[in-house]
C-alpha cells in the first residue's frame, strides 16, 4: 500500500522578489507503506523542502501531496489536521527545540497535545526512550544537563511518543562523533523494524544509508533523480561521484580497483559483499558461500 505521494510538487522560495529560487521542481515520488526510504542530495538539492510539503509545514506552489491516500491541502480542514497527525518530522538540529524542565516533560509533550490519557502518555513516553537507546534514569533530568547526541535523542524520542505512521528525519546523524552516527542509525533501524513503519531519512552521506535503507531518492537541483532499491542505486555509483555525494569507504575501494584494471563489481557498499567478491576472483570465480 501506498502511504506518500507527490504529483508534480514544485516549491518556490520568495517568488516576485530578485531571490525568488525554484526550489523542487515537478517532483512525483511514492513511498509504500513500511518502506525505510533514503533521501541523499548535495546541500541545497532540496531534501528539506521536499520533506517539509509531506506534513504540510510548506505548502506547495504547484501540485499535490498524499498521504494515506488524502490530499494534505484538500477542502476538509478536519481531515487535513488528522492527515498531518500521520507524519512525524524530526527536524536538523531538533537538540535545539528542547525546552521543558525534565526529559519526560519533553518527550511528552506531543502526546499531551493529542489529549492522550495519562497512562498513555506514560507507556509512550517510556518506549520511545526505549528506542532512542535510554536508560529510565534520565527522565528527571534537564534536557540541559544531557551531552548533545542524548539530546538529540531525546528529541527524537518526542517524535516517536506521536506514533506517526511515517517517521521523517532530516540529517539526523550530522554533527555526530562516528560513534553518535552509528548509535543514532542503529536505533532508528530498530525502531523500523519493530514498528513496521514508514521511514524517510534525509541525508547527504550514502555511508548513513548504505546500509539501512530499502530504497533511496536520489535528488539533485530541485528535481529527483533516482528512486530505486539501494542495490540500483549502487550500480549507478559513478553517476553520484558526479553529482558530488558522498559514497561509502568500501564503494570506493572497488572503483578504484576497476581502474586498476581488476574485473571487479563497483555495485558493492557492504564488507560481507566485498569479502564475497574478492573471494570468488581469488578463487577464480567459484563464491565458496
Ligand atoms: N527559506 C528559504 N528561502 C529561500 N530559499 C530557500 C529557503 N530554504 C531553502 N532555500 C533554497 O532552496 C534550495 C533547496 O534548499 P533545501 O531544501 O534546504 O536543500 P537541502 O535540504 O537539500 O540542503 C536551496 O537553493 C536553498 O538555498
Ligand atoms: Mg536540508
Amino acid at each position: 500500500m501506498e502511504i506518500i505521494r507527490t504529483e508534480n510538487l514544485t516549491h518556490r522560495y520568495g517568488i516576485g522578489t530578485p531571490f525568488e529560487k525554484t526550489a523542487l521542481d515537478g517532483v512525483n515520488i511514492s513511498v509504500r507503506e513500511g518502506e525505510y526510504v533514503g533521501v541523499i542530495g548535495q546541500t541545497g538539492s532540496g531534501k528539506s523542502t521536499l520533506i517539509s510539503h509531506l506534513n504540510a509545514i510548506l505548502k506547495p506552489t504547484e501540485g499535490k501531496v498524499f498521504v494515506d491516500g488524502a490530499d494534505l491541502w484538500s477542502e476538509n480542514k478536519a481531515r487535513r489536521i488528522e492527515t498531518r497527525f500521520k507524519v512525524g518530522l524530526v527536524f536538523q538540529y531538533p537538540e535545539y527545540q528542547l525546552f521543558e524542565e525534565t526529559v519526560y516533560k519533553d518527550i511528552a509533550f506531543g502526546p499531551k497535545n493529542m489529549k492522550l490519557d495519562e497512562a498513555e502518555i506514560d507507556r509512550r513516553v517510556r518506549e520511545s526512550l526505549r528506542f532512542v537507546g535510554m536508560g529510565e534514569d534520565c527522565l528527571d533530568k534537564s534536557p540541559f544537563d544531557l551531552s548533545g547526541g542524548q539530546k538529540r535523542r531525546i528529541a527524537i524520542a518526542g517524535v516517536m511518543a506521536l506514533e506517526p505512521k511515517v517517521l521523517i528525519l532530516d540529517e539526523p546523524a550530522a554533527g555526530l562523533d562516528p560513534k553518535g552516527r552509528d548509535e543514532i542509525l542503529s536505533r532508528i533501524r530498530d525502531y523500523h523494524k519493530e514498528t513496521g513503519s514508514t521511514v524517510l531519512l534525509v541525508s547527504h552521506s550514502m555511508e548513513d544509508i548504505a546500509n539501512n535503507a530499502d530504497s533511496i531518492i536520489v535528488m539533485e537541483g530541485g528535481r529527483v533523480r533516482m528512486h530505486e532499491t539501494v542495490d540500483a542505486v549502487f550500480e549507478r555509483a559513478d553517476e553520484l561521484i558526479a553529482m558530488g555525494l558522498d559514497i561509502p569507504q568500501i564503494t570506493k575501494v572497488f572503483i578504484d580497483l576497476r581502474e586498476k584494471g581488476y574485473d571487479v563489481r563497483t555495485d558493492i557498499y557492504t564488507i560481507e559483499t566485498a569479502k564475497r567478491e574478492i573471494l570468488s576472483k581469488l578463487t577464480g570465480g567459484a563464491s565458496r558461500d
